[in-house]
């Protein structure tokens, strides 16, 4: 084994491992504002920004970031005109079919949250092959948000829950957090660390509501099609210098501190 084999690798940042993020969860807002301040149609900012998405998945690995869950369609998102979500479910498919060899080259398992039965035959064929061809991959992870809301993920997790109660499976004292986690789209993954959302707003939009109970939040002011890897990385070296409390004091957090 040669030297360089055994030395291990700085980080791009400089920051040690444990002040990275291994979840970051991004609402990319601000495909439609960022086309019509140049005088584009609206499909435009979204085409920009699924190569946001390559570009900022691609950062997120050099980085260390093991989980990125990214907020594409949510299940308000249906109340928008039809011609905008046929051209955004177009590119959902061109997404996952133009992406499927590079995930599977980097090692990338790609999943896909919310209401599965809600999409059009082609979006879910495009899921099924895409997730079945990287179900192995164990290098990092990114989870497509996609006719998802928090609300209904939690509704889904009572209803199997209820389901199983009925069933004689489970009796309501043994219900507790880990069960309600254990049953939502996400039981799979850890909670997110940090929460990024673009465009400016301050808000959740429905977004990973039980999950994001601890994150660390990130507005950025800018669109999604301009966030590019620069941005990625102000967005965790801010997320590096924060004190996550988890409801303790200063005191008892001392010595875990960024210096
Ligand atoms: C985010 O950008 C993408 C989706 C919600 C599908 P928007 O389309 O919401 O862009 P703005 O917020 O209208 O600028
Ligand atoms: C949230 O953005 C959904 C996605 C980014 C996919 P929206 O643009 O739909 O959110 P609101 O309507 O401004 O809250
Ligand atoms: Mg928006």
């Amino acid at each position: 084994m040669t030297a360089a084999a055994t030395t291990p690798q700085a980080h791009p940042l400089g920051l040690d491992a444990s002040r990275v993020p291994k979840h970051v969860a991004i609402i990319m807002d601000g495909n439609g504002r960022w086309a019509e301040d140049r005088g584009l149609p609206r499909i435009w900012g979204h085409r920009e920004g699924a190569v946001r998405v390559r570009d900022v998945v691609e950062r997120a690995g050099d980085l260390g970031v093991t989980h990125l869950t990214l907020y594409a369609f949510s299940s308000e998102n249906w109340k928008r005109p039809q011609d905008e979500i046929s051209q955004l479910m177009l590119l959902c498919v061109a997404y996952l079919d133009g992406e499927a060899e590079r995930l599977t080259e980097e090692g990338i398992r790609l999943r896909v949250i919310g209401r599965r039965e809600g999409l059009p035959d082609e979006v879910r064929a495009a899921i099924e092959r895409v997730e079945g061809i990287t179900e192995h991959a164990t290098r990092a992870n990114l989870t497509l948000a996609l006719n998802y809301g928090g609300r209904d993920e939690i509704v889904d997790a009572c209803r199997a829950i209820a389901a199983k109660a009925t069933a004689g499976e489970i009796t309501p004292e043994a219900i507790d957090q880990d069960t309600v986690a254990r049953h939502l789209y996400t039981a799979d993954l850890p909670d997110p660390d940090l929460l990024i959302r673009t465009a400016g707003e301050h808000r959740l939009s429905n977004y990973l509501l039980w999950q994001v109970s601890y994150a660390e939040l990130f507005i950025s002011e800018a669109a999604w099609p301009e966030f590019d890897a620069d941005r990625f990385d102000e967005a965790v070296l801010d997320y590096a210098g924060r004190t996550r409390r988890f409801g303790k004091t200063d005191a008892q957090l001392e010595g875990t501190r960024p210096q």
